[in-house]
């Protein structure tokens, strides 16, 4: 039986596209995903009503959901805000950060936060990832039924993708990166890039994806924006990034990857 699951980020809400948003919101309705994993930026600023927003629509669409922040949901032009409360109003919004796993049968989630208020280096909207957290994911995912997809949602690319329009740049990525391979995590969904893509880890039996998802704001760089559809089957994924043609969403790329062989 395929499983679906529907991967969007960097909506922005703030500076969104109101008809692509519209019209994901209609495509989760007609094609009904066991979940929606929303992989940060959901806001343009950190701005009250942009929460507002953000949460109607989330709260909106026809199935579960799962969210992480992204560094622009932290109050974006308030240096305090972001150094002594970073995520008190994306907590009001969308519930208590870490997050335990969240499982359902045949998938386990694993969210990380990989953005930060403030940081020691000039650009605090790169990510981070600390072992701690990396190892606490993979430790959470380690628990799943056999079989289970075990995913890892955060916002940033944890490795730079080559061709991508900007970086990410995480302290800690590639770390993460190799222990998340080690631990047999499937896929690790991100955005910031505002570009989809998927890319095997190196290390590991290559057998861990990176996958990126398209934004739903203005904000275009370089490639359609978009989201992404997966198609889980006991032995294959499928990632289709669907891309808005400005009336309705068509298949852009589609990459097809082999599962593990499930054990015994
Ligand atoms: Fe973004
Ligand atoms: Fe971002």
């Amino acid at each position: 039986m395929t499983l679906r699951l529907a991967h969007i980020s960097d909506v922005h809400f703030g500076g969104e596209n109101a008809a692509a948003v519209d019209a994901a919101g209609a495509w989760i309705a007609e094609h009904q995903p066991g979940l929606t994993l929303i992989t940060g930026d959901v806001t343009r600023e950190g701005a009250r009503p942009e929460f507002e927003a953000a949460r109607q629509w989330i709260n909106g669409l026809a199935c579960e959901t799962l969210v992480v922040p992204g560094n622009h949901d932290t109050p974006y032009f308030n240096l305090a805000k972001r150094l002594f409360a970073p995520w008190r109003r994306y907590e009001r919004y969308f519930g208590d950060l870490p997050r335990g796993a969240f499982e359902r049968p045949g998938l386990a989630v694993a969210s990380v936060n990989t953005a930060r208020g403030v940081q020691v280096r000039l650009n605090w909207s790169k990510g981070a990832i600390s072992a701690g957290q990396a190892s606490a994911a993979a430790q959470t995912l380690a628990g799943a039924a056999p079989g289970a997809l075990r995913i890892v949602a955060c916002h940033h690319p944890l490795i730079e993708m080559i061709g991508a329009p900007m970086s990410g740049r995480v302290r800690g990525g590639r770390a993460a990166a190799e222990t998340f391979a080690r631990a047999k995590v499937d896929l690790v969904l991100t955005g910031h890039v505002h570009a989809p893509f998927a890319l095997p880890y190196p290390g590991g039996d290559g057998r861990t994806w990176a996958i990126g998802a398209s934004t739903l704001s203005i904000r275009e760089r370089g490639a359609p924006i978009g989201f992404n559809s997966l198609e889980v089957e006991s032995d294959t994924v499928r990632v289709t990034a669907l891309a808005w043609t400005g009336s309705h969403f068509e298949a852009w790329r589609t990459w097809s990857m082999d599962r593990r062989p499930r054990a015994g």
